[in-house]
């Protein structure tokens, strides 16, 4: 698997930690070059230190492979993710089937340091590797009417033994408006501290959108739909009341169930305390122009 990885940035396995960090922490302070520079924003990204492969790669949702967090680590294993291709279509000027690792040669692969917030009230911090999701829309040409993104994920009943069940009606399905997909923070990860993405968290690729809860961030994704209505979104299709299209980080918009005030920092051990969360998961600056003048708490 390791031949169609190209990695352009990284001697993170055998950098010294904190080395790694630091020069990291300068990266991910740039992240989306030119956005990230509001002092508060900066501030936050600073101090962002990645938990480690072990946490990020053990502690997993990804409910085709069963609905506990070690599952996926579990049997993740069966997804046969090479050759790997993604069919783009609807409203793009080139539709058809990309070969992901024809895509991969066209697109450069950068780091990206992450704060990751699940809507169950956890959160860790990933360092990515991944190319904008922009680049990937550019090369398939959007048309002038798209105005949402679509996205499906692998369903295999074969190798999936969690689709067995109607936890979900599968396949997974996400959805972004265009003007969020485009934006640069918006990545398709295609690894982890530089090794490509297991498959516990999305291999061969996963969409990641930081400033939103977790379940967005699609993956293994087999399929891109460029659209004129919103797409219709797993989460979303199976409680309305809950899980929202949107689904921004907020800590003044609860759960129905639980508040989403403070988190939980996976590797933080029994004793930790739970952190505050932060608007748009500390990406206010570079994301809260998409949403003015919209309502949250009804656009949750
Ligand atoms: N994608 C698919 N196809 N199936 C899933 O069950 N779970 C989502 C999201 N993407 C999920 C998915 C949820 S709820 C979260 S929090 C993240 O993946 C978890 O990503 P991680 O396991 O890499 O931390």
């Amino acid at each position: 698997m390791a031949h169609r990885w190209t990695n352009t940035l990284t001697h993170a396995d055998v950098t010294p930690r904190g080395a790694f960090l630091n020069r990291r922490q300068v990266i991910a302070g740039m992240a989306g070059a030119g956005l990230a520079s509001a002092a508060g924003s900066a501030l936050a990204q600073s101090e962002l230190e990645p938990n480690s492969w072990e946490e990020i790669t053990s502690y997993n949702n990804y409910y085709e492979f069963g609905t506990r967090k070690e599952d996926p680590a579990l049997y993740a294993g069966s997804l046969t993710t090479e050759p790997w291709s993604i069919e783009i279509d609807g409203l793009v000027d080139r539709p058809g089937t990309y070969d992901f690792s024809a895509i991969l040669s066209e697109l450069t692969i950068e780091e990206r340091i992450y704060r990751f917030r699940c809507v169950e009230a956890w959160s860790m911090v990933v360092p990515w590797n991944g190319f904008e999701l922009a680049d990937l829309l550019t090369m398939a040409g959007v048309q002038d009417g798209a105005k949402y993104v679509a996205f499906e994920t692998a369903y295999r009943p074969d190798e999936m033994p969690g689709v067995r069940y109607p936890v979900l009606e599968w396949p997974y399905r996400e959805g972004l408006r265009l003007d969020e997909a485009l934006h640069p923070l918006t990545i398709m990860a295609t690894g982890i501290y530089g090794k490509p993405i297991p498959n516990q968290n999305g291999a061969p690729l996963r969409l990641v959108v930081p400033w939103k809860y977790g379940f967005k961030s699609i993956k293994s994704i087999v399929r891109i739909t460029l659209t004129e209505a919103e797409p219709p979104t797993s989460w979303n299709m199976a409680n309305p009341r809950e899980y929202g299209f949107y689904s921004n980080v907020n800590p003044e918009v609860d759960h129905p169930r639980w508040s989403q005030a403070t988190e939980r920092r996976i590797g933080g051990g029994l004793f930790a305390k739970r952190e505050p969360t932060l608007m748009f998961n500390g990406y206010q600056q570079e994301v809260a122009g998409l949403y003015a003048g919209m309502d949250l708490s009804k656009n949750f």
